[in-house]
């Protein structure tokens, strides 16, 4: 069989269960050929051996039952960066890149004085937010905590890949961190994605490949929220600034909690490029 036979054939059967079955198949086939896209229209004529359309039918069988291309490749790019995904962590997404450049921009900003801040994010999962923080501030000491154990495995793994360094932490939020914390007495930064969504949206959304622990963020969505800012009172934390990202009508809620436990800091929404509140920052 060749390209354009492929093409032909695969097309139509995926146009009913894909949102972009014509890229799907461009990348299945890049990936099975080991040749970029450019190459597929270069040379339509070429024929696919015998192993090698076995192999596009498994990566296209995968894709048509509606299993996400990334953990198909086993990889996802973030902030430019490339990171191994696989089903124990949630696939890394384009929204959450407006929570670095907020904290980059804050770190940088020459009237916040920072000098070699301590950064931990909290549910770290593939490692791509503190993964592209380290990359992107040079004096910084880097550290991240997740609960799943196997989610921790790949952010190492994905820490080694871009080369950067980080103390991870296996634990309950803040919880692993915090006597790091009192040991170096510092004001932290804290970035997190936590898991915002209710379980009832959760129940009727189409992420059915992700990691229930990665999303279901309780009756009200909120759960890990309260539990976060119970921490920061409980540990007496102190922080410099809080990044947080949040559901499209999660910032009221979040804020008085915030208020109740950090009163004097300033609370400010960030919206998506689709105009929703899809970060909160909390600082000084
Ligand atoms: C929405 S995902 C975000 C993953 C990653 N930070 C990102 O932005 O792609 C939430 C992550 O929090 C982790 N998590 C859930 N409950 C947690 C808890 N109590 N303590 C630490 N991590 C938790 C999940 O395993 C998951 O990796």
């Amino acid at each position: 069989m060749t390209i354009k036979q492929i093409f032909s054939k695969y097309f139509p059967k995926l146009k009913s269960k894909s949102l972009s079955p014509l890229l799907d198949i461009e990348i299945l086939l890049s990936r099975t050929l080991n040749k970029p896209k450019e190459y597929l229209y270069e040379y339509p004529e070429k024929k696919l051996s015998t192993k090698q359309l076995s192999l596009f039918k498994k990566l296209f069988s995968r894709r048509s039952k509606g299993e996400p291309i990334a953990y198909i490749l086993g990889s996802k790019e973030f902030y430019d960066l490339n990171f191994k995904v696989n089903k124990n962590v949630l696939i890394p997404r384009p929204e959450t890149e407006i929570l670095v450049d907020e904290v980059i921009n804050f770190v940088k900003a020459p009237s916040s004085k920072l000098q070699a801040p301590s950064i931990v994010d909290i549910g770290t999962g593939s490692g791509c937010i503190i993964i592209s923080l380290a990359q992107n501030i040079k004096k910084a000491n880097f550290y991240a905590t997740e609960i799943s154990s196997k989610a921790l495995l790949l952010a190492k793994q994905n820490a080694k890949l871009n080369q950067v360094n980080i103390k991870f932490f296996k634990g309950n939020l803040l919880q692993p961190f915090s006597s790091e914390l009192r040991a170096r007495s510092s004001e932290p930064i804290i970035t997190a994605n936590l898991p915002y969504l209710t379980s009832r949206e959760l129940k009727n959304s189409i992420l059915k490949y992700e990691p229930r622990v990665a999303l279901d963020g309780g009756q009200d969505g909120l759960k890990y929220f309260y539990e976060l800012f119970d921490q920061i009172d409980k540990f007496k934390i102190k922080p410099r600034a809080i990044f947080l990202e949040i559901g499209w009508n999660q910032a009221t809620k979040i804020k008085q909690m915030a208020k109740k436990v950090l009163p004097n800091y300033r609370f400010e929404i960030k919206k998506d490029l689709c105009g929703f509140d899809r970060a909160v920052v909390i600082k000084k």
